[in-house]
């Protein structure tokens, strides 16, 4: 299952891995460079059906970091054009995840801190700045406090993701994912415990997921009806208490669906922190189950994410019906070459071996493969995890 390709509206996924958005705290002023190109590049070296871009901010203060990409302006476009025309020349689609940070903005690279800028961080040029929320709760005692934006800027906020959305399509992508999880600004509305508005965008459940909804319905009227949506959820807090649940996210991916939407991309927590330190034990395939929930109860094509490690238990993810697609992100750190990797691992026919990879390697591999098959030898990779 792991090799079959899937049909979203007119674009064809080669096979169902995809590598996950990955923030590289590598650009300046928003702009890709060749650290993006090879990174990302890699991927589809490696036999990905999709590589997604970074979290990518659609205004200049939607950045978590001042590292991290965007498509506030014009001048974006070109280096990520470069990047998608890479990724597609190897096979793989091109996908952007489209974001704004909101009170998680202002933020150090992982490895200056992970906290909100300050002074000290002065000395390599990287100033902090007001950022935004539903409401004024900060992150935490440690974080200084966001602005509420007020409805003119919510308005406006929208614009500026369709803005974006051109510049995506410009660029050349096959298809954005918005960004609605991690506790950045979308999830920072629909979340109780950080949106305490009494307007229309505060209060009820429908209340705090308009904008999210507003977000998505203006991205799919902006973006070419052939190409899919992703929207990626914390599809629950991760918190005690929590303010947003599995309940919350089934009935917001009806109404999700209902604007157009094609896949959920679903992930957990991130509200008080960073995503990949909340509450919860993770074992392989820890959020599985949430991708399964809302795959029967929406129901929607989903993908799952988080510590998906192996071929064999990626493949009995989609075996079993509890998503369509799949997406790695550390372990595509560890082996960019993953999918050609699971391939072989997976590969019952020792003709096909290698068919999955670039030519201009598997040519290689196939020979050696035989010169090391008749010494009782093989490239194939072992499981990293025990069997059933
Ligand atoms: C270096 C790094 C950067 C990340 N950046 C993003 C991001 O830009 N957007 C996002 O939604 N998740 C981001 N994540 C989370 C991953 O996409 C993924 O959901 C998470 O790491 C769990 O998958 P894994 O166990 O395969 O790493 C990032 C993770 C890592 C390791």
């Amino acid at each position: 299952m792991l090799l079959t390709p899937l049909q979203l509206r007119d674009l064809t996924l080669p096979n169902r891995i995809v590598i996950s958005p990955m923030c590289q705290y590598s650009a300046v002023e928003g702009m890709a460079n060749d650290w993006h190109l090879v990174h990302l590049g890699q991927y589809a070296l490696g036999g990905a059906g999709a590589v997604v871009v970074e979290a990518t901010a659609v205004q200049r203060d939607g950045r978590i970091s001042l590292g991290d990409l965007g498509l506030w302006n014009d001048e974006q476009i070109e280096p990520l054009r470069r990047v998608t025309e890479f990724l597609k020349r190897q096979g793989a689609r091109a996908g952007i995840q489209l974001s704004h940070a909101g009170r998680k903005g202002s933020s150090q690279a992982p490895w200056h801190g992970n906290g909100p800028l300050t002074e000290a961080d002065q000395v390599r040029g990287e100033y902090a700045w007001q950022t935004v929320s539903a409401s004024e709760q900060p992150i935490g005692p440690a974080w200084p406090a966001p602005r509420p934006l007020s409805i003119a800027e919510i308005h406006d906020l929208v614009q500026d993701w369709v803005e974006a959305t051109h510049r995506a399509e410009r660029a050349g992508f096959d298809f954005i994912e918005i960004h609605a999880a991690h506790g950045y600004l979308l999830h920072q509305f629909q979340s109780s415990l950080s949106n305490h508005r009494s307007d229309e965008y505060g209060g009820s459940l429908a209340n705090r997921m308009r904008l999210t909804l507003e977000v998505a319905r203006a991205v799919r009227q902006a973006w070419p009806a052939g190409r899919p949506l992703f929207v990626r959820l914390s599809v629950i807090d991760g918190t005690e208490p929590s303010g947003w649940s599995l309940e919350d996210s089934v009935v917001l991916g009806r109404e999700l669906r209902a604007v157009g939407i094609d896949v959920i991309d679903c992930s957990s927590s991130g509200l008080g922190g960073p995503a990949t330190a909340g509450a919860a034990v993770r074992t392989p395939g820890f959020q599985v189950s949430l991708a399964e929930a809302l795959r029967q109860r929406v129901p929607a094509t989903t993908m799952a994410v988080g510590l998906i490690l192996d071929p064999k238990q990626a493949d009995r993810i989609l075996r079993e019906g509890k998503a369509d697609l799949f997406a790695i992100a550390r372990e595509a750190l560890f082996d960019p070459y993953w999918p050609v990797h699971a391939a072989l691992a997976l590969q019952a026919d020792e003709r096909e071996r290698f068919a999955h990879w670039p030519e201009q390697y598997g040519w290689w591999l196939q020979r050696r493969e035989r010169m090391l098959a008749a010494q009782g030898l093989t490239s194939v990779p072992q499981p990293r995890l025990p069997a059933d």
